[in-house]
């Protein structure tokens, strides 16, 4: 892909998907540098795919918090591909880092503490993001020496308003590693993002999210088992830590602290622990 999509000059690719890429563009008349989505243009006359993209720019303009990626516009080029403009951001995704190997407790309690604020916000607006994985979670290199690393939620593809009522497609929305039990049944709520948030804390504790297999076998353990206990597959790890995640993956959502109170007992758990460490948080960029 290359070209000009409305005032954007492409420059570079920067991943590439299913339904079209996700590319590095200039500004043209400021120079600043954007973060284009465009649709594959086998899809540009795809009523439902066209208007999935553009429903994220909506949902994007509902909630604004400096931990969700900013959508500024949803628009059709001169060759009418679909496209939206996003905020730039420079890293890399959390599944990205997970790769390179264990990360520290202190990184995770923040970016999750981080992550659930976002998501709250989210939530706060109506919005269900249905899509919490750790290929959604993207963590900026740009930070002060010493500081947390900043995390940013994307990816609004499947996200659900809870006002309107559900697209056609939307029943089998999601990512079955991460999937809530109500979420399988096709009944999405605030609840079964913060059940996806408690398996991506799960994974960066223990390498693995709680359950894997095949797709049958994933749906009846998420439905009815009960995950391995984190702290049998992470030496050390605090009793409160364990108690969140585990909580956080309760199979009845009313069971499930909400994204706030996920937001505020991690936050604890971050300033007891900087009481108690010396240590700048690290994390390879
Ligand atoms: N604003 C951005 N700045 C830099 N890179 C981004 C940005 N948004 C997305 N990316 C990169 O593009 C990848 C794909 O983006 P995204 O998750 O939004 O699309 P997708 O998974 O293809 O979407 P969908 O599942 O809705 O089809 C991300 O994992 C990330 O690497
Ligand atoms: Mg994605």
């Amino acid at each position: 892909m290359s070209g000009r999509f409305g005032d954007y000059e492409v420059e570079a690719p920067l991943a590439s998907g299913g339904m079209g890429g996700v590319y590095l563009a200039t500004d043209v008349t400021s120079g600043e540098k954007v973060a284009l989505k465009v649709l594959d243009p086998l899809f540009a006359n795809h009523r439902e795919i066209v208007e999935r993209l553009f429903s994220e720019c909506a949902i994007a303009t509902r909630a604004s918090h400096p931990g969700l990626v900013a959508i500024r516009a949803a628009a059709r080029s001169s060759d009418d591909i679909p496209y939206l403009v996003m905020e730039y951001l420079d890293g890399r995704t959390l599944a990205s880092h997970l790769a390179d190997g264990e990360i520290d407790l202190d990184t995770i309690v923040g970016l999750g503490a981080q992550i659930a604020a976002a998501l709250a916000a989210l939530h706060e607006a109506r919005v269900v993001h249905c899509d919490v994985k750790p290929e959604n979670l993207f963590v900026l290199t740009a930070r002060a020496w010493g500081t947390l690393p900043q995390v940013k939620v994307i990816d609004f593809g499947v996200s659900r308003s809870l006002d309107e009522p559900a697209r056609d497609d939307a029943a089998i929305a999601g990512t079955p590693a991460y999937m809530a039990p109500e979420q399988w049944k096709g009944r999405p709520c605030p609840a079964s993002d913060v059940y996806s948030l408690g398996c991506v804390l799960y994974e960066l504790l223990t390498g693995e999210p709680p359950f894997d297999g095949s797709l049958p076998k994933l749906m009846q353990a998420h439905l009815e088992q009960r995950p391995a206990r984190p702290s049998w597959l992470r030496a050390g790890l605090p009793i409160d830590v364990e108690r969140i995640v585990m909580r956080a993956l309760a199979k009845e959502p009313a069971m499930r602290p909400t994204m706030a109170e996920l937001a505020c007992e991690l936050g604890d758990i971050v300033e007891a622990m900087a009481a108690t460490t010396t240590m700048p948080m690290a994390l390879a960029v």
